[in-house]
């Protein structure tokens, strides 16, 4: 192979090209590595060039994964972790009369969904400042979806024992997750689809679909285990 002579000018610009295309690859990455969990999600704008990234839609299968949540035009739907609104615009937009709440703990976060709903003009589309260990619903759901969330609840089955009261009566917990594929969530946050059922087992749920067509996720949806009763727990 015969490689092109390059001149010296061209070499430092051949670089810093060769430079920015790397960081603006590895961005994200980076960030997660250099920043830590407290301030990962702070500049909306910048996440949402990774989040709302079109080229995302053929791994992430959006449209798929909403007909898989069954959904009725009225369901009430809270979409937690809901960063700039991937899922919650798509979602607002697949239940015309019911409503969407994006949670979010990260005031930017929040900011920008606000600011997208009104955007869009999506009036059912709520945005709720969410507090780490509660997501502080204005009122019960009917399906509440976790993508990419998950692995950044601390008390994961705490947390989501404590999503039981914020479901209606036939409510569904729908978690997606990084499985171990390249790119996504840090190799070391991820966790095994086998734990999280473990966990929710322990919060006080079953598996009620489990669905395998998203190439880098697993795709899990719970409900609460029935309750048992006194004489069943003696
Ligand atoms: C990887 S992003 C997920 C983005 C979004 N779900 C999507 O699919 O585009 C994780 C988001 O979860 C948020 N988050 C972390 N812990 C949370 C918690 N306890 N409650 C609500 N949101 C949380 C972060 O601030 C961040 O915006």
């Amino acid at each position: 192979m015969v490689w092109p002579k390059l001149r010296p000018a061209f070499l430092p610009r051949a670089w810093l090209l060769l430079w920015l295309a790397t960081a603006a690859l590895a961005a994200p990455a980076l960030g997660q590595i250099l920043l830590g969990e407290e301030a990962r999600f702070r500049d909306a704008q910048q996440w949402s060039r990774v989040f709302d990234d079109p080229l995302r839609d053929r791994w992430q299968k959006p449209a798929q994964v909403i007909r898989a949540l069954e959904l009725k035009p009225g369901s009430r739907v809270a979409d937690i972790g809901s960063a700039t609104g991937y899922f919650a615009v798509r979602l607002a937009r697949a239940v015309p009369k019911g409503r969407v709440f994006g949670v979010d703990i990260e005031p930017e976060m929040v900011r920008f969904l606000a600011e997208r709903g009104k955007k869009e003009g999506l009036g059912n589309l709520t945005s709720i400042a969410g507090a780490p260990d509660d997501p502080k619903l204005p009122e019960a759901v009917d399906v509440m979806v976790l993508v990419d969330a998950y692995h950044h609840l601390s008390d994961r089955v705490g947390y989501l024992s404590k999503l039981r009261r914020y479901l209606r009566p036939g409510g569904r917990v729908a978690i997606i997750d990084h499985i171990d594929t390249p790119g996504g969530t840090l190799r070391s946050k991820r966790i095994a689809p086998r734990r999280i059922k473990d966990e929710l087992r322990r919060a006080g749920y079953v598996v009620w679909r489990e669905h395998a067509f998203l190439p880098m996720q697993y795709f899990v949806i719970f409900k609460p285990a029935p309750r048992k009763r006194a004489r069943e727990i003696e």
